[in-house]
């Protein structure tokens, strides 16, 4: 299983924060943003790791990150996203290193409270497709959100919706098998220009291929909006001050 952390983009909506730096690397409470998918990934098992960096000061990452020590990794890889076309263009990047095997896709600025491992090892043994991970939120119209059947089966994913058919937002962590490369390239690019990964998520839905878990804990995406970050902050602050 190989793991992708995309963290290209060029964070415009947290400007002037991003002007100078990347968002990925921004602090949030006492580690860069990156940190928290990369040891998400980690502990899931996942070890063999490319980061998709993007727009401005990406070689930040490779002098913050390295190799990966500090994660009890031996080697980490890179590539490099030139413009913003988009969460799926970023994956689509990862091809060769993902080289016919299943991926893990974490957002760069997606920060979950508990474990991914059980959601991993259910995809380990799903036959193929995909597997996608829904959280219940307040106000669901800045993420991916899911409308049930009458069944509780996802009936399709709207990517922002206006009139949210339900609170199950899609968290920013996806799982593919590598047949997700061929649906990468017979995207079209939606209104805002870019390849949309609910446009992945709804192509394997139409082939009766799309599984989900439900993510317990709280799920913080830190790059939705300057509240959205500070918030994360606070929560994320407020989680490690528990533990200690
Ligand atoms: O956080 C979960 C949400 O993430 C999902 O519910 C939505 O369905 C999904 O579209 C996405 O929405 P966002 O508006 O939050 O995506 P954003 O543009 O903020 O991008 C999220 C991360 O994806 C970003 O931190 C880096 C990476 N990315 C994004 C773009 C647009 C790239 O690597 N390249 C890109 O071109």
């Amino acid at each position: 299983m190989k793991g992708l952390v995309l963290a290209g983009g060029l964070g415009t909506r947290l400007r002037p924060l991003t002007s100078i730096t990347n968002k990925h690397l921004l602090p949030v409470y006492d580690a860069p943003m990156i940190y928290y998918p990369l040891r998400s990934l980690v502990e899931a098992g996942i070890e063999d790791i490319m980061i998709v960096c993007g727009g401005n000061h990406a070689g930040e990452f490779l002098r913050l990150l390295g190799n990966g020590a500090e994660f009890g990794l031996k080697h980490l890889n890179y590539t490099y996203q030139q413009d913003e076309g988009g969460i799926a263009e970023a994956l689509g990047l990862c091809e060769h290193f993902v080289d016919g095997e299943k991926a893990v896709v974490f957002l760069g600025d997606n920060i979950v409270e508990s474990s991914i491992a059980e959601a991993v090892r259910d995809f380990e043994k799903q036959d193929g497709g995909a597997r996608i991970l829904l959280k219940e939120v307040e106000d669901p119209r800045d993420y991916g959100v899911v409308k049930f059947d009458d069944e509780g089966n996802i009936a399709k994913i709207i990517e922002k919706p206006v009139d949210p058919p339900s609170n199950f937002a899609v968290v920013g962590i996806y799982m593919y098998s590598p047949d997700v490369f061929d649906i990468v390239k017979r995207l079209e690019p939606s209104q805002r220009g870019e390849l949309e990964i609910t446009d992945v998520n709804n192509a394997y839905l139409e082939r009766g291929e799309l599984r989900f878990s439900k993510l317990d804990g709280w799920w913080a995406d830190a790059g939705a909006s300057i509240d959205a970050y500070y918030e994360t902050v606070k929560v994320v602050g407020e989680s490690i001050r528990r533990r200690k």
